[in-house]
């Protein structure tokens, strides 16, 4: 498998680089710091296709492919994890599953202006009492005799939540036979019955918001249905596997940021009569870094090679997302380490990088999930 990038991939990247290191760079830490939605940045990044980057031009996309959608992430989230996030979000939760599942009508009319970034989307799948064990989620669609559908529920931890203008809501539509059914719809923040919490105060990625939302009897029409009835656990499974290839670039951002101030953190501060990267000890935490760097690296472009590919890439997903969400919170830790002191107080920008990583471990399935996602491929191939 060719890993290499084309030259068009390139210039994306170097296009993300370049915008990354003169637009997003320079407000970062006060973002982190404020805990400021980027308005202005994603703005810019609407102005740049980078809100639906792999959306045919057809529907106001980019029309690009995976690939150069992980080269873009990894270069937004060096600079900032917030923003490769809300970027994220909107990519590969919202435009993804309405590209593969959506009517021509919810293409033309929600694709369109996601892709262009003219709205924002967001993925209600999470609830205060199911995360991880998805299916047992307590949001219930109703069908009305006029082909409606009423929703009641609550959702949260959505990202993107506060700022969105549509948010895909997966509920329980079917509980009469052996398995529960569930249906994905499509829903205008300003529907009736539609409310949101204030945002969540988090740990890290400060400037990407996340809130709950509340659904109370929320009238949705057929055609807000994504997907077919009774289908919706699948929509949400394939968005979750293009979703983590995203978090896998995120994280591959957020480490590669931390490793790049290590190192030079490492050739000028001196301890013992010469520069740190001159000790071995120190020099061994570099070279486990980057190995570690470029392995998820790898992995992540394997992911996204794939899905490029036309070809379920539900295991490659998985091993992506595990191993580089778990990387960038080593990556960061070592980082921190190497600055000492000055790695724990806010004047550098490592202990970010390092609040930064830990939530790549958590959102669009824990390390944990990954691990379960992993095993029932392998062993279903037994
Ligand atoms: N693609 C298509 N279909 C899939 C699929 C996939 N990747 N994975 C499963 N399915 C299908 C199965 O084939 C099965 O279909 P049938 O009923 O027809 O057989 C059905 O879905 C149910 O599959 P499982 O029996 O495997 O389901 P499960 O209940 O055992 O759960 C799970 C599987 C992997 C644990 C799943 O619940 C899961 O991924 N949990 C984690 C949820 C998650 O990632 N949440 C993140 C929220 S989003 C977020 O974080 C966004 C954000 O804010 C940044």
């Amino acid at each position: 498998m060719d890993f290499d990038p084309t030259e068009d991939q390139k210039f994306l990247q170097q296009t993300a680089r370049d915008f990354a290191v003169r637009e997003i760079l320079p407000k970062a830490a006060e973002l982190d710091k404020s805990a400021r939605w980027p308005t202005e940045i994603v703005q810019r990044l609407s102005e740049l296709g980078f809100m639906g980057m792999a959306v045919p031009s057809d529907y106001g996309g980019a029309g690009l492919d995976a690939v150069s959608y992980v080269l873009a992430i990894e270069e937004v989230s060096a600079a900032c994890a917030s923003t490769g996030v809300i970027m994220s979000v909107n990519n590969s939760l919202f435009c993804d599953p309405l590209l593969k599942f959506g009517s021509p009508e919810q293409k033309q009319n929600v694709l369109g202006p996601a892709a262009r970034g003219e709205v924002l989307g967001c993925f209600g799948l999470t609830e205060p009492m199911s995360g991880s064990d998805a299916q047992t989620m307590a949001t219930v669609g109703q069908l009305q005799p006029d082909g409606s559908w009423l929703v009641t529920g609550s959702k949260n931890f959505i990202t993107n939540g506060p700022a969105a203008d549509y948010i895909l809501i997966f509920a329980v539509t079917d509980r009469s036979g052996p398995k529960v059914k569930h249906t994905c719809f499509l829903v205008p923040v300003d529907a009736p019955g539609f409310t949101r919490s204030p945002k969540d105060e988090k740990l890290g990625i400060h400037a990407a918001h996340s809130c709950t939302v509340y659904l109370e009897n929320v009238r949705v029409p057929a055609s807000m249905v994504v997907g077919r009835v009774d289908d919706g656990f699948k929509v949400a499974m394939a968005s979750l596997d293009g979703g983590r290839i995203g978090i896998a670039a995120q994280a591959l951002g957020i480490a590669r940021a931390a490793y790049d101030k290590a190192v030079a953190y490492a050739k000028e501060r001196k301890a013992f009569g010469k520069p740190l990267a001159e000790l071995q000890a120190i020099q061994f935490m570099i070279s486990d870094m980057l190995v570690d760097i470029e392995a998820a690296r790898l992995l992540t472009l394997h992911a996204a090679v794939l899905k490029d590919e036309g070809v379920r890439h539900t295991l490659e997903s998985a091993e992506a997302k595990l191993f580089a969400s778990e990387m960038a919170t080593r990556v960061a830790h070592k980082a921190l380490q190497i600055f000492g002191g000055y790695g724990y107080i806010n004047e550098y920008d490592v202990e970010r990088h390092y609040r930064d990583a830990r939530i790549t471990e958590i959102y669009e399935g824990t390390s944990e999930i990954q691990r379960l996602v992993i095993a029932s491929m392998m062993l279903k191939e037994v």
